[in-house]
């Protein structure tokens, strides 16, 4: 008799297994549910290189079947993306919470579990606490976008440069790189992803990288920034109505973003982009 094993599995998938994660992850992508970790998070995150993304990759699965991904994006925080199949699953909410209780491996002081409400409830119930508040924001993408006021660039290898100038002109912290930006490009997410650089005349002045999940599915924003010496000048919600037509154009059905609530410059250019602020919803600390 076939024994079928019910046990709920955590694993770090092998560079080679990383693009199933992402397939995976893109299939939890559904408009009206919660905007939760997206093939795009694990996509940028491969700018770390491909067995940093692997490595910093966490897997639930069941007889195979992958139920939560994980990602540890930075020390100690763990975002996490639940099947919409097993939102209400005690065993996968039970045996996460397990994991990161647990493991040592990968010990989360910070947990990011915007979907599965179960997995919320099991986190309060653990004695987790609520911390930073994010603003999870959505543009539907039924119909056309008005055109965006910059020229876009869709980056290219030749074209890499560009992109990164922008993204360490636009993050103080940033440590992009144009051999970051090769890894990211080779990676299984950014087959479905672009960057576009938004040019006023000559002058490259904001980016956006935009992943789609595939036809139908809510498509995502990260990151997306105006150079520090060009803001001020509506070149931000340009650059957010050029993303939100390239998605519509990739077969995207809407257009996320989530942004920290206090980041309130962003939030306004994203709403000034057409982007509906939902309701922000706090990531969850460890008390002890
Ligand atoms: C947030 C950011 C993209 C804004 O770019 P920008 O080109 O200055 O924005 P815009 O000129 O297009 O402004 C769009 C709207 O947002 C408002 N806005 C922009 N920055 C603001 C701020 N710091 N505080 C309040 N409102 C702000 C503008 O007043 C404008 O509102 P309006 O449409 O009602 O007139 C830019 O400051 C940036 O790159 N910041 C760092 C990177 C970042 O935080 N990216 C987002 C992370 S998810």
């Amino acid at each position: 008799m076939l024994n079928v094993s019910m046990t709920l599995v955590c694993a770090t998938p092998p560079v080679d297994g990383f693009g199933e994660v992402v397939a995976a992850l893109a299939r939890f992508q559904r408009d009206g549910l919660p905007v939760q970790l997206h093939p795009g998070d694990l996509g940028w995150y491969t700018r770390c290189g491909a067995d940093a993304a692997a490595a910093a990759t966490r897997t639930w699965s069941r007889d195979g079947q992958i139920l939560a991904v994980g990602l540890l994006d930075g020390p100690g925080v763990l975002r996490l993306a639940v099947s919409p199949d097993a939102f209400d699953d005690d065993d996968v909410a039970t045996g996460i919470l397990r994991d990161i209780a647990g493991s040592t491996s990968f010990r989360a002081e910070v947990v990011e579990a915007r979907g599965g409400p179960r997995l919320r409830r099991a986190l309060i119930e653990g004695g987790w606490v609520p911390d930073e508040a994010w603003t999870p924001l959505r543009r539907d993408l039924a119909g056309p976008v008005e055109k965006s006021d910059l020229r876009l660039e869709v980056t290219n290898v030749d074209r890499a440069d560009v992109r990164v100038a922008l993204q360490r002109a636009s993050f103080d912290r940033s440590t992009f790189t144009r051999e970051g930006w090769r890894a990211m490009a080779e990676g299984p997410a950014y087959a479905r992803a672009r960057c576009l650089v938004g040019y006023d005349g000559e002058v490259a002045v904001a980016a956006v990288t935009v992943w789609s999940a595939g036809a139908g599915r809510p498509g995502l924003l990260e990151p997306m920034g105006v150079h520090r010496e060009h803001r001020g000048r509506g070149y931000g919600a340009a650059i957010c109505r050029g993303a939100a037509a390239a998605l519509r154009e990739m077969g995207a059905s809407s257009a996320t973003v989530c942004t920290p609530s206090d980041n309130v410059g962003a939030v306004a250019t994203y709403a000034s982009a057409g982007f509906v602020p939902l309701a922000p919803v706090r990531d969850f600390r460890r008390a002890v």
